[in-house]
């Protein structure tokens, strides 16, 4: 069994509860990529069991500190563990979808599963995850209380090219539609889980679209970055007076009419494939207003240094939703951005705020549904902010 041995710094850095080691604290050991390791301090003091990866600056990343090696008890623990918190939060049904297995959240560095309907969608960001993918697989079908019907490889994520490893798609059982079919509870949804975004859907964001959906009836609505729709969707099954959604991806636009057809909502709900950057300064100064706008970017910073450039963006954006919103409207606006801490999303909205001339009410401030847990020692895992403002 290989061993590492950690720097003073290393050793310090792991003490701290956060579960990855970077390469550069590594003082000596070899091992094989995405192998299973014991690491110890500069004095040989164990400090638990770990996944290295051979190429990313990210070396170790931490399963457990125990004393013993992980063994299949272990590891069926921690699926059955990540499955119960799942079906205790409601997201079980079987015709509904989940995050299963979310990563390091849940102690499985790299490895997620995504499950719509009883089909499971994997996506590996590791050498390690690629390793076990196969026995996970395994141990998920054990925990489920229900059998899946296919299960589907999705590891083209960009995160591979750190870890050196190629995109990978490939059914590994079961056969798949082209579209999967989602139920969760009054609402439907059409899936592409080969050529969607993440696994094919923004999972992390349905409780989120639920809170949103309240106080829409009766309302017009401007939902901005739309993908396929659901914030909007929701908010016209909630009785809204009519939905437009604004994305500049067609495949995304044309699934997102279909889900209206499949929610009865197509008269209510139309899209405008746009570039939202523009079309939402373009209805401001037209003087367009909606009761209820929500804004929901991609990623604005990939990383610390390009928090300026982002703040840009956030700050403009939202100023434009602040003043798409009818005096008493609400704007709903998240950043998934890791790297925009609560905090300096936060004073973006502030700064937006002030510009747009109006004043807001915070109302909430969320996170992602429980399905993707928020590990305390990881702070990576809390990306995703949502903030639920009423305009003045
Ligand atoms: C975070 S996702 C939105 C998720 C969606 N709100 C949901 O609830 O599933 C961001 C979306 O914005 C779209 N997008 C990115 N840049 C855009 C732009 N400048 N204008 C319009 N859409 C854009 C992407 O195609 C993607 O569908």
């Amino acid at each position: 069994m290989a061993k590492m041995i950690l720097s003073g710094k290393g050793r310090r850095w792991a003490l701290t509860g956060h579960p990855w080691v970077y390469a550069d604290d590594v003082a000596e050991g070899k091992a094989q990529p995405g192998e299973l390791i014991s690491v110890a301090g500069p004095n040989n003091d164990h400090l638990g069991w770990a996944l290295f990866s051979t190429s990313s600056r990210i070396a170790l990343r931490f399963v457990t500190r125990a004393e013993e090696q992980p063994n299949r008890e272990f590891w069926l623990g921690l699926v059955q563990r990540a499955i119960k918190v799942r079906a205790d939060a409601g997201f079980l049904d079987p015709e509904g979808a989940c995050r299963l297995l979310s990563g390091d959240a849940d102690g499985l560095p790299g490895f997620v599963a995504d499950r719509y309907g009883t089909v499971l969608v994997l996506q590996c960001g590791t050498q390690g995850a690629d390793r076990m993918r196969d026995f996970l697989i395994e141990l998920v079908r054990e925990a489920l209380p229900f059998p899946l019907t296919a299960v589907v490889d999705r590891s083209d994520t960009s995160v591979r090219r750190f870890e050196n490893l190629e995109s990978n798609v490939e059914t590994l059982d079961g056969t798949v539609d082209e579209a999967v079919l989602v139920r969760d509870g009054d609402l439907q949804y059409e899936v592409d889980i080969f050529q969607g975004h993440k696994t094919g859907h923004y999972l992390d964001q349905a409780t989120n679209r639920i809170r949103a959906a309240r106080g829409a009836e009766g309302k017009r609505v401007l939902d901005a970055f739309s993908y396929d729709g659901l914030f909007g969707i929701r908010a016209a099954l909630a009785g809204a007076e009519s939905v437009l959604c604004l994305e500049q991806n067609e495949a995304s636009g044309q699934r997102l009419l279909r889900n209206a057809e499949l929610n009865g909502v197509a008269d209510r709900v139309t899209v405008e494939k746009t570039n939202c950057m523009k079309a939402l300064r373009a209805k401001a100064e037209e003087g367009d207003r909606y009761g209820l706008v929500i804004i929901d970017p991609p990623a604005f910073a990939r990383n610390r240094r390009e928090i300026e450039g982002a703040e840009r963006g956030y700050v403009e954006l939202n100023r434009r939703g602040v003043a798409l919103c009818e005096p008493g409207g609400r704007l709903v606006t998240a950043s998934c951005s890791y790297n925009v801490r609560p905090e300096d999303f936060a004073d973006f909205l502030t700064k937006a705020i002030n510009l747009s001339g109006r004043e807001a009410w915070l109302e909430e401030l969320t996170g992602s549904s429980l399905d993707h847990p928020h590990r305390i020692t990881l702070p990576e895992t809390q990306y995703l902010k949502c903030a639920f403002l009423r305009v003045g």
